[in-house]
């Protein structure tokens, strides 16, 4: 994952506040009509960390011009802070494209879109997805981006809704998708065929369009979504953009990169990226959250070319595409890094303050806690009470255990599960985390299940990670502690007598998968380095002889 080109530089971060404004002239086009208007960075001085560039970066000769090439943000706003070291985040890429600014860099951000999420975490309904479509948005305004594409996933809000929630108020970053049939009609004004962007004092006007690819529209259910042929629509385009004397042609292209085998005619990204040389840059759909590397270069017969570029998922990464005059006027030379939105580019104490990413961020908390969102989201039936229905076990807190679990209970007191409600309320930048359910999902017992928790109040008993959090709803056990039915839905993990090492083995292993519940690949970090070895000594809670009856 960690190639050299992401390697930053440690020595020689300074941090200062430079005044910064840069002026970039957008026209939009509608259609063909065209509408100037101008897009405009904050005008106070900022505070940023402007001494960090990744490694290949600090050894590049400045560009004429610099693509920003991000996508498939997938909901990932911001770290959730749950381990270290997190990567990602649109506070980061605030600071990352400041560092670029700050340093004379003339820069043009464009996002693929699958900005927004189909799900919360933990399979939670995806409540808050459009909410944080729009905050979303609203980042990539401040960050100065030019156009932002629309996928399956903005498909999935639906597309009318996600359009209502932002592009309806606000043009700016333009929505581009060149083949969405009856988008004048349908979302009038929200999208854009294609759009022109021309930084101020480089030396090409760029145009940016977007198509949406037969397999990602095949996934679009939404029957008021009719999409016509990616390529009469590049076609056109490619017609308009040339009345209007664009010379550099951006291409977010909604469907994956995949090299068929010899012989068999290339498809998706591919065949649109050999059928049409006009467009020198493709940016295509990732298969894996990890980027590719280096972009794929098609050679033209005719000595032009095109790149194909993947950045991954979850806003993890920034492509960096630098275009350098050339010796053919329309051909500029390019060079291309991956930048990784690490730790480095977290904003420092002192610059806070003049961070609007930062402040965005906390806007988004307070409206969830405004908006009252824990009390918004449907309680499932768990799995015990869909077992047992006339029973239908509820929760009752770790409290209730401490009687006849002495021991487990120490144990438990002990470890950080039996604080981790708290952990929320402490947190800053943004604060009001526990009343995001994206957090109290994993930080409390039974949120969106039938009894579990709703809010501090109504369920003080279930803040923190508690017995029942593993255990399951418990009330049917302390009635009667010794029916069998609960203690083995209690207890799915027990062996019995069988104390062969394969039997120890395969119950590691079910217990490890279902730490990673939690403990997964985004929230616990670390985990895939022998977490279940280092932690499982930490709250294992056997009972002692002492406490058997
Ligand atoms: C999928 C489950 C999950 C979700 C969702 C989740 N967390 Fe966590 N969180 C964890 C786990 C697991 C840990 C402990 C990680 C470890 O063992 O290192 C943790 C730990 C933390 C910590 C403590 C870190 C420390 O240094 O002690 C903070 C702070 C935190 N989470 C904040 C959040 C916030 C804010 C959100 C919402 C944006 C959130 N969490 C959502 C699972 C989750
Ligand atoms: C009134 C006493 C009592 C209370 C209160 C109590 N338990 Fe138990 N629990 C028992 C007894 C007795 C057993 C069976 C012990 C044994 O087989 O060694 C048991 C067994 C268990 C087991 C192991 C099941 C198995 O078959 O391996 C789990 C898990 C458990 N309890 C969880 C809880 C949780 C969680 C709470 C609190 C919500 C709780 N208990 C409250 C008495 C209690
Ligand atoms: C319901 C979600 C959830 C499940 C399931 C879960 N954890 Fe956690 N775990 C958390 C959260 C949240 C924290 C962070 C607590 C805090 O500091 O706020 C945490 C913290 C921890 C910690 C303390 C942090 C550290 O690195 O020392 C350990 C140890 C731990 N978990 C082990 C486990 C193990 C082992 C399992 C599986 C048996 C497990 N957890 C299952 C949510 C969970
Ligand atoms: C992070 C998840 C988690 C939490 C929190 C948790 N347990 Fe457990 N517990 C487990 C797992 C997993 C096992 C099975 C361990 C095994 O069989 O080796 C278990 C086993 C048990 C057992 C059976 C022990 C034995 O000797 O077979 C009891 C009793 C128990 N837990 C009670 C509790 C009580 C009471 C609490 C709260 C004070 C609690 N647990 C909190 C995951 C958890």
């Amino acid at each position: 994952m960690a190639s050299n080109w992401l390697t930053v530089l440690s020595a020689g971060t300074r941090w200062f506040a430079p005044a910064i404004v840069i002026g970039m002239t957008v026209i939009a086009a509608f259609g063909g009509g065209t509408l100037a208007k101008w897009m405009r960075q904050p005008t106070h001085a900022i505070a940023v960390p402007t001494g960090v560039l990744p490694a290949e970066l600090e050894r590049w000769d400045r560009p004429d011009l610099t693509l920003l090439i991000t996508g498939q943000q997938h909901g990932y706003l911001l770290p959730c802070g749950c381990s270290r070291p997190q990567v990602g985040g649109l506070e980061r890429r605030y600071n990352f494209f400041q560092a670029l600014s700050s340093r004379g860099w003339k820069t043009l951000p464009v996002d693929l879109g699958d900005i927004s999420q189909m799900a919360g975490p933990v399979n939670l309904s995806n409540m808050q997805g459009l909410m944080k479509y729009r905050y979303s948005m609203q980042a990539l305004k401040m960050l100065g981006y030019a156009a932002v594409g629309l996928g399956e996933y903005e498909g999935a809000l639906p597309f009318f809704k996600a359009l209502g929630e932002y592009a309806l108020n606000e043009p700016s970053p333009r929505v581009v998708v060149a083949n969405l049939n009856d988008a004048d009609t349908q979302y009038p004004e929200q999208t854009a065929r294609w759009q022109a962007a021309n930084v101020e004092g480089s030396p090409w006007k760029v145009g940016i369009t977007s198509v949406i690819g037969p397999s990602v529209g095949s996934k679009i259910k939404d029957p008021q979504v009719r999409l016509g042929s990616s390529r009469q629509a590049l076609e056109s385009v490619k017609t308009e953009m040339d009345n209007s004397k664009i010379e550099y042609r951006v291409l977010l292209y909604q469907g994956v990169f995949t090299r068929g085998a010899e012989g068999v005619p290339p498809v998706e990204a591919e065949a649109v990226a050999r059928a049409f040389p006009e467009y020198q840059v493709v940016v295509a759909l990732s298969e894996e959250d990890e980027p590719a590397g280096a972009p794929v270069r098609i050679r033209h017969s005719d000595g032009r070319e095109t790149l194909v570029v993947r950045i991954g998922h979850k806003g993890k990464y920034v492509g960096v595409l630098g275009l350098y005059k050339g010796a053919a006027p329309g051909m500029p030379a390019h060079k291309y890094a991956i930048a990784q939105m690490s730790e480095d580019y977290l904003t420092p104490d002192n610059a806070l303050a003049g961070n609007p990413v930062v402040k965005l961020m906390e806007a988004y908390s307070a409206e969830l806690k405004r908006d009252g969102y824990l009390a918004r989201y449907p309680q499932m039936v768990h799995p015990f009470q869909a077992a047992v229905p006339d029973a239908s076990p509820t929760y009752v807190g770790s409290e209730k255990c401490k009687k006849c679990h002495a021991s487990a209970f120490a144990v438990w007191k002990g470890s950080g599960h039996s604080h981790a409600w708290q952990t929320l309320a402490d947190a800053k930048r943004p604060s009001n985390r526990e009343h995001d359910p994206e957090c109290i999902v994993c930080h409390t017992v039974g949120f969106g299940y039938k009894g579990g928790f709703i809010d501090a109040e109504k369920t003080a008993t279930l803040k923190d990670v508690g017995c029942e959090s593993c255990h399951g709803p418990s009330s049917e056990h302390l009635k009667n502690t010794s029916d069998e039915t609960w203690l083995k839905l209690m207890n799915p993990w027990k062996v019995g007598m069988d104390n062969s090492p394969a039997a120890v083995a395969s119950k590691q292993q079910k217990i490890d998968q279902f730490c990673q519940r939690c403990h997964d690949i985004d929230n616990d970090v670390t985990w895939t380095h022998k977490g279940f070895e280092r932690k499982w000594p930490k709250i294992a809670h056997p009972t002692p002889e002492s406490e058997k009856k």
